[in-house]
């Protein structure tokens, strides 16, 4: 992390869990132990028919609710699907964009840059998910994949915009699989995240944009992860669906930064 040039960011992604019953009784256990500390901006991305009652219950909280996918389109017969400013005017701030259990339902990378520029259009922001299968890691091209992934990704977004933007890494062989990336696997990763950026957009834009790590992340691993200088927060599944896990993730983000 590093607070002096850009947000720490504790996110949750609740994927397809929990009723919006069980958001509510979520919501109140989690303000009930939720810190007082400012350190970091907190997320939670829940499925759609929960943002009503997450935005409802957490509207005098520091925790901005989120959605976990949104259309690239503003309206239209998109049947079943969720335009970016239907999610701003529900009271989201965020959107999960290009998460790989979406990219392995068909997403590509240009739906994923079509869908940053409806997010920012509609004024919220993306946490826009790359990552490599195991797969892709062990034939050592993670690099040239996480490259190509981000130029796509921010293919034609102004540079103004980018700042705004939140990246989250996510090596697919650790999502949900217990198996977390090491802290230097992952700062690896995000540093070289940010390398691209700044060659894309320059130092002072890349030293501005937050970078996540996610992949099961939890309450016993989070601080050591959290200490590498281009991890920037993280983006949790499954801790994220126990209001003392993820309280105890956010509180590992309060530790000095460079
Ligand atoms: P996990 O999920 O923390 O359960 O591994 C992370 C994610 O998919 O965002």
């Amino acid at each position: 992390m590093n607070r002096k040039y850009r947000k720490t960011v504790i996110a949750g992604n609740w994927k397809m869990n929990k009723t919006p019953s069980e958001t509510k009784e979520f919501m109140a256990e989690l303000k009930s132990i939720m810190p007082k500390g400012r350190w970091c901006d907190v997320a939670l991305c829940v499925p759609a028919v929960c943002i009503p009652t997450a935005v409802r219950t957490m509207r005098e909280t520091r925790v901005g609710i989120g959605g976990e996918n949104c259309n690239a389109n503003p309206s239209g017969a998109y049947t079943g699907e969720i335009a970016a400013n239907m999610l701003t005017d529900a009271g989201c701030k965020y959107v999960i964009i290009g998460h790989s259990e979406r990219r392995a339902m068909g997403e590509t990378d240009a739906d994923v840059n079509a869908k940053i520029k409806a997010a920012m259009a509609a004024e919220l922001i993306p946490i826009v998910c790359v990552g490599e299968s195991l797969e892709q890691r062990e034939a050592n091209v993670t690099n040239d994949w996480i490259t190509l992934q981000i130029k796509m990704a921010l293919n034609g977004i102004p540079e103004e915009k980018i700042r705004k933007i939140i990246v989250a890494y996510e090596p697919i062989w650790a999502i949900g699989t217990g198996r977390t990336a090491t802290p230097e696997q992952a700062e690896e990763v995000c540093e070289h995240i940010r390398t691209v950026i700044r060659k894309l957009f320059g130092a002072k834009i890349a030293r501005a944009v937050s970078i996540l790590y996610g992949g099961s992340m939890n309450e016993k691993n989070a601080f050591e992860l959290l200490a590498q200088p281009d991890i920037d927060g993280g983006l949790i599944g499954g801790a994220s669906l126990v209001p003392e896990k993820f309280v105890k993730i956010i509180e590992a983000a309060n530790q000095p930064t460079i």
